[in-house]
């Protein structure tokens, strides 16, 4: 057989997107779209062929999260992941993003003990996640993380906070459940999200918050891009666990998620829905989504 006719065994990449080209997504190119009012669209991946299905489908960040832990490596929290799994699903994304010319902007999970015990420790940690592909960098929780995202960001490492359920957490929060529910919680979760805008952070991920408090906090960030899970339509943008939004899920799926398989008979498909029902703002639903 000749090297042209050859087919690559284990699978092949996408060749070409069916949607028309599009610049490579940038931080003025998220902030561009925020600025006309068009939603930010981000889902989970963790390795080259979903990173390139997931970018052809027109998706414009992927966020290597640390949901790879219980996603991937059958863990029962995030808490186990190691700085080295997440360098390595990340040099997995980026391989398949570079095999198919990608696009999409990449986001590292920095792993819970990466980042916790000084500025420098996460600085350590981030410039291994930006080696292994990443363009950005994401830390949970807020107060304390204010003084670690103006540190790296200072140093040239665009950051991505998380705020409301922060599963590397959860043994603190006492469980997967809504935060910032009560009127001095929500309090404190504004105070953490401007602070964390003026650390210089540009994306935060707001987790598991009622619907018109995500809304007040993206009101109030006019530099920082707030991407909801599970916290309404209010945000600048969404993101989903890419096993969730697909149906994969060993148990029952949270709320806040639509299997987009639904109706759809292959996975390119079901990204290319989440995609348009995320701009034309048909996903989230209010009234099944959020709280
Ligand atoms: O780790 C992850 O995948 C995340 C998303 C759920 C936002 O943090």
């Amino acid at each position: 057989m000749s090297e042209a006719t050859a087919s690559t065994p284990y699978g092949t990449l996408p060749t070409a997107s069916p949607l028309p080209p599009r610049k490579p997504v940038s931080l003025p190119r998220l902030h561009e779209l925020r600025q006309r009012g068009e939603k930010i669209t981000m889902l989970t991946a963790y390795d080259a062929t979903f990173a390139a299905v997931a970018d052809s489908a027109g998706v414009e960040c992927l966020l290597v999260g640390d949901s790879l832990g219980m996603v991937c490596q059958g863990l029962s929290s995030t808490v186990g992941v190691s700085l080295e799994t997440m360098c390595y699903h990340t040099q997995s994304v980026t391989r398949g993003l570079r095999r198919v010319q990608g696009t999409a902007w990449v986001i590292g999970d920095l792993p819970f003990g990466s980042y916790q015990e000084s500025r420098e420790q996460a600085m350590r940690s981030a410039i291994a996640l930006m080696h292994a592909g990443a363009h950005m960098v994401k830390l949970e929780g807020g107060g304390w993380t204010a003084e670690v995202v103006r540190f790296l960001v200072e140093r040239g490492i665009p950051v991505c906070a998380h705020l409301g359920l922060t599963p590397q957490t959860v043994h603190a929060l006492g469980g997967y459940r809504v935060q910032g529910r009560s009127e001095a919680d929500a309090q404190r979760l504004q105070a953490h999200a401007l602070e964390l805008q003026d650390a210089g952070a540009s994306m935060l991920v707001l987790e598991m918050v009622p619907a018109s408090l995500a809304s007040a906090i993206t009101a109030q960030l006019p530099h920082c891009h707030s991407i909801g899970i599970g916290s309404g339509a209010g945000t600048a943008g969404q993101v989903l666990v890419m096993h969730d939004m697909l149906g994969v899920n060993l148990g029952k799926a949270p709320k806040f998620v639509r299997n987009f398989m639904d109706g759809h008979s292959s996975v390119a498909a079901a990204m290319a829905a989440y995609v348009r029902a995320v701009k034309d703002g048909s996903f989230p639903d209010p009234a099944l989504h959020a709280w």
